[in-house]
């Protein structure tokens, strides 16, 4: 449903241009749920952002496709795609309360959304509103439709969120870190929620966050990013069952452990993220890498396949490792 072929942004920063999505391919078939891990700068915003058409006027898709539906969205005429931005695929960011407006009722902005893009009058797009907000379960929506934004908790907005954004009826939802600011259990709860409403619609997910612990629990593909590219790709089975690349070995080994019985031992990544404005050659990962060969500092390694829905790049499962 959404193809992402060799997609490259960059931004130019003075003198400097940043690479910061290098080359990314990545489906989000329908019906599923697809999470895209990495640390902070790995480009998973950016590579939101670019699928959206929303990037910064400092940034430029050089190369790629985002196919949706078989239909290329960085080449489309604006009206096409802002119909596809508005109606099919939705866009949840990590703050809430950025994209509520505080001046205007929750039942306002509901009702605004919802008679702009289903042709309906005030008294359904009311009782729709109503609904919506049932279905993210906040208590009593008919009276609570005319408090504003700063009358609910911040896990509140965000479920307020998922319903504006689901009140479009999106094929397609990409959730940028939705629970990032919120608490730990809050954080779960919403999770949960959004995965029950792809269940229930039958849509598509992609959820973006830093946490590969919290990823896992939720999605039936992930993909692990690090510096701009794409490192390694798997069902949750497939990557805590034998996760391959170095880099997916050291988040898993960061995940705390709930069982006291097992022994933990996280692996420690020597250095820092390089900046992604002097990205290493070879292997942008070998700076770090417990299990650095000579030839990763020279050419970069390529995405390969290893099984159905696996792919990972890294030297280690190349024929020859010299
Ligand atoms: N407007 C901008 N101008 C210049 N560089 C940018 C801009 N936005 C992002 N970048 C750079 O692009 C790279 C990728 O950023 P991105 O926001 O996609 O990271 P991320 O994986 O979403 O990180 P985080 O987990 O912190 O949200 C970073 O190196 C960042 O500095
Ligand atoms: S290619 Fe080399 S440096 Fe990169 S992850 Fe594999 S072993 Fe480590
Ligand atoms: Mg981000």
């Amino acid at each position: 449903m959404l193809s992402v072929k060799n997609l490259k942004t960059e931004f130019k920063v003075g003198q400097k241009t940043v690479r910061a999505v290098d080359g990314v391919s990545f489906e989000v078939p329908s019906n599923s749920i697809v999470g895209i891990v990495g640390e902070s700068g790995s480009g998973k915003s950016v590579t939101a952002l670019s699928i959206m058409g929303l990037l910064a006027s400092n940034a430029r898709v050089t190369s790629g496709e985002v196919l949706w539906n078989g239909a290329d969205v960085l080449t489309m005429p604006e009206n096409q795609r802002r119909q596809i931005r508005g109606k099919e695929i939705g866009l949840i960011f990590q703050n809430p309360l950025a994209a509520l407006n505080p001046v205007f009722s929750i039942g306002n902005q509901f009702i605004e959304t919802i008679c702009l893009h289903h042709n309906v009058d005030k008294k359904i797009a009311r009782e729709r509103a109503v609904a919506l907000l049932k279905q993210v379960n906040i208590p009593d929506p008919e009276t609570r439709l005319d408090d504003y934004p700063h009358q609910f908790s911040l896990g509140m907005c965000q479920r307020i969120m998922i319903a504006l954004t689901l009140a479009m009826d999106p094929k397609l939802l990409i959730a940028d870190e939705p629970t990032a600011s919120l608490d730990v259990t809050i954080q779960a709860q919403i999770l949960a929620l959004l995965k029950e409403i792809q269940r229930e619609r039958e849509m598509s997910v992609l959820l973006i966050s830093h946490d590969l612990g919290i990823v896992a629990q939720y999605c039936d593909y992930i993909v692990i990013m690090y510096l701009g590219k794409l490192v390694e790709k798997g069902t949750p089975e497939q990557i805590f069952g034998s996760p391959k690349h170095p880099y997916t070995q050291a988040l898993i080994s960061a995940i705390p452990s709930t069982d006291p019985h097992k022994k933990h031992s996280p692996i420690l990544l020597t250095g820092d993220i390089p900046s992604p404005m002097n990205v290493p050659t070879g292997c942008r990962f070998h700076t770090r890498c417990p299990y650095v060969m000579p030839k990763c500092s020279g050419v970069e390694p390529v995405l390969q396949s290893l099984e159905l829905n696996r792919e990972v790049a890294c030297y280690l499962y190349s024929e020859s490792k010299e």
